[in-house]
């Protein structure tokens, strides 16, 4: 026994990792649940694999660790947990807070799970949960959908349903809005969260009607607020909590009008009444305007029956008259998406050789979106361009697919964070 567990790849991969000791090899110098495994559950797993999280099933003690110690190695492993959809390794950036495990902390894993999952000395403080934070600090307005909502399926759509509800966070003055947190109703079933800010009387006129028209709370959105001229504020996927804004940074919101939440909601573990809340955080001022600016073209079009098709595109930045802060950036596809790469390289490089790469989606997962921030903002200007690939399976459709706002339809795109260095108006600049 002693000498089997001694004996596999995994735990002696995980050994010269840790430059640890094989003389003897007993099975207790390998990683044992208290010392090792739980504090790494506790960072990586707890916030969504706790009692009423959304992680299907508790992994907050010693037993229930142990109970599913294979799928837990498997699902490290293969990278399908934790659920982050951004290459956090460092070959393509790195954003703080990534959902992302490394080699050694996967191979930690493994090890103990090969090892039969031993518990270790238990300590007197056991590692539990930890408690969510949520947001701090001055200027937090609290908005919520004006009645429950009780999602349905649709013929197209068995498990999913794609709502749109008007908030109105009664700002009487320009706000900026710096950071965010979600309270979703049932949390089992608010699946991810877009927030968008009307950004003029039409676009409030628009959004109020299509409210009006629908007998229901809110109206059928998918992707986005489903009204023209508005701006993405906030992003959101279950198992985060509180976002906030890198400092001295924030998306303005104008006086006077509404913000539209559009809601994901998963029917697969039940249809229940769901009255979500946005906590927001308003400051009357910043140091510096962000904008989420979107890099995208309509003009997408893939054929049907592909399990890989492909579409790129690029936006040179030519003509734009001043660098901007990139601070993080948000990549978004539809259901068929597979992988994305955004880079950027001078405009005069042809053989590429200058090529950065910005952010890396190796297996886009559409439940999983977010904003994520890069350490320190990269400084782009008009001697560069950005270039957006993306790989789509097509196969499930006949049809060919184009671009758009439907369930059906596709978009290969990134939101960026961006700000000016002098602080003012990013709108000014780029429209
Ligand atoms: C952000 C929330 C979240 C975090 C963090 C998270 N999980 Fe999960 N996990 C889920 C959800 C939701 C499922 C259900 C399957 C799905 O939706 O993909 C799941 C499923 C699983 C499963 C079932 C098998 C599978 O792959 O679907 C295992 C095992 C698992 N998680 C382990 C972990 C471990 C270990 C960690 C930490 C390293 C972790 N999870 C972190 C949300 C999370």
């Amino acid at each position: 026994m002693l000498t089997r567990n001694c004996s596999t790849g995994a735990v002696l991969a995980f050994f010269a990792a840790f430059a640890l000791s094989l003389m003897a090899c007993p099975s207790t110098t390998g990683p044992t649940y208290h010392t090792d495994v739980a504090p790494l559950l506790q960072r990586e797993c707890m916030s969504c694999h706790q009692a009423g999280g959304i992680g299907t099933f508790p992994l907050t003690t010693y037993a229930e660790a142990k109970a599913r110690k294979d799928l837990i190695s498997f699902s490290v492993s293969s990278r399908r947990m934790p659920p982050g959809i951004l290459d956090n390794s460092g070959d393509c950036q790195t954003f703080p807070g990534a959902r992302w495990l490394d080699d050694s902390e996967i191979a930690l894993l493994t090890a103990w799970a090969d090892n039969d999952a031993p518990e270790g000395p238990v300590p007197t403080d056991i590692i539990k949960p930890l408690p969510l934070l949520g947001l701090q600090g001055d200027g937090i307005v609290d908005v919520a959908m004006a009645e429950p909502y009780t999602p349905e399926s649709t013929e197209q759509e068995a498990n999913d349903d794609y709502r749109c509800f008007i908030l109105d966070p009664e700002r009487l003055t320009d706000s900026w809005l710096t950071g965010y947190e979600i309270l979703p109703g049932v949390p089992s079933e608010v699946h991810h969260m877009l927030l968008f800010s009307l950004l003029d009387t039409d676009a409030d006129n628009e959004a109020q009607a299509k409210d009006d028209a629908d007998p229901r709370p809110g109206y059928g959105c998918f992707g986005d607020a489903g009204v023209d001229n508005t701006n993405l504020l906030a992003v959101w996927a279950p198992g985060r909590d509180a976002v906030t804004y890198p400092e001295g940074t924030g998306l303005f919101v104008p006086a006077g009008h509404k913000l539209v939440m559009q809601l994901h909601y998963n029917l697969l573990s039940g249809v229940a009444p769901d009255l979500t809340a946005l906590r927001l955080r308003f400051a009357d001022r910043v140091q510096k305007d962000a904008l989420l600016v979107s890099l995208a073209d309509e003009n997408l079009a893939l054929e049907g029956g592909l399990p890989e098709a492909n579409y790129s595109f690029t936006v040179p930045l030519l003509g734009l008259p001043e660098p901007l802060e990139m601070h993080g950036a948000f990549p978004h596809m539809h259901t068929l998406g597979r992988t994305l790469t955004f880079t950027r390289q001078p405009i005069a490089d042809q053989t590429g050789e200058q090529q950065e790469c910005l952010a890396h989606v190796p297996n886009w997962d559409f439940n999983w979106q977010e904003v994520a921030f890069y350490d320190a903002p990269i400084l782009v200007d008009g001697g560069d361009r950005l270039d957006v690939s993306c790989t789509f399976d097509t196969s499930s459709r006949s049809e060919d697919v184009s671009w758009g706002e439907g369930t059906q339809d596709e978009m290969c795109l990134v939101f960026v964070y961006v700000t000016r260095e002098n602080g003012q108006r990013v709108v000014e600049l780029i429209d």
